[in-house]
């Protein structure tokens, strides 16, 4: 073995610090852009605890279902359709008046969840004018709901506030969307939770069964 010169040790030992520096210099490159990509991933597409915080009642959505065509409608007089579920009964009614959440050409078509809040008996409308059929006293002075079992009264034009009765909550609303060709759909329910799911609840969505699971 010939034995190495001073010479070429130093500049063996300059060349593998070069070597060393520039592979440092890389390697803190990656780092950085790996870093950069993991923000911007994150800002993007949040991680699941994230997702779960913005959408805490939404880990369940509701379905568009078409339930009735506005040439079906006759103000006054209601149709009933279930939503969200097949056995949850509501009332779709042309109050020929704008409503709070109404649709259609005049903001006056209302629905909303017939299933009563107080203790959930099935109430029924009562147009400006008529008398509930338990309660011929009663002579309803504006659109509402009546309910026969306990008499809680609810106001179709104000998003079914108890107007009397024992009931402490309004009536749920289910959302509703006209397209073009004049079909009404129900896209939703507003708060409070519909008579039997966790009653009293605003978590609208999470609160019922049934409800589509997202993802
Ligand atoms: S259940 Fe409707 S008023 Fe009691």
């Amino acid at each position: 073995m010939v034995p190495e010169s001073g010479d070429s040790a130093s500049t063996r030992r300059k060349e593998s610090k070069r070597n060393f520096l520039k592979f440092a210099m890389a390697f803190s490159t990656l780092l950085a852009v790996g870093g950069i990509a993991a923000v911007l991933k994150s800002i993007t597409n949040p991680g699941p605890s994230a997702a779960g915080t913005a959408v805490s009642s939404g880990s369940r959505q509701f379905p568009r279902v078409k339930v009735a065509q506005l040439n079906d409608l006759t103000i006054g007089q209601p149709i009933a359709f279930n939503y969200p579920l097949d056995n949850e009964p509501n009332i779709l009614v042309k109050l020929g008046t704008k409503a709070e959440g109404g649709v259609g050409p005049n903001e006056d078509i209302v629905a909303f969840s017939s299933i009563c809040q107080h203790l959930g008996c099935i109430y029924g409308f009562q147009a400006p004018g008529s008398s509930p059929a338990c309660n011929q006293a009663y002579r309803a002075d504006r659109p509402v709901g009546y309910c026969c079992c306990h008499g809680s009264v609810y106001d179709f034009v104000n998003k079914a506030i108890v107007i009397s009765g024992p009931s402490s909550r309004p009536q749920p609303q289910v959302l509703l969307d006209v397209d073009v060709s004049g079909n009404i759909f129900a896209t939703g329910m507003g708060p409070p939770t519909i008579f039997g799911h966790n009653t009293g609840s605003n978590d609208v969505s999470g609160d019922l069964q049934g409800g589509i699971p997202v993802g």
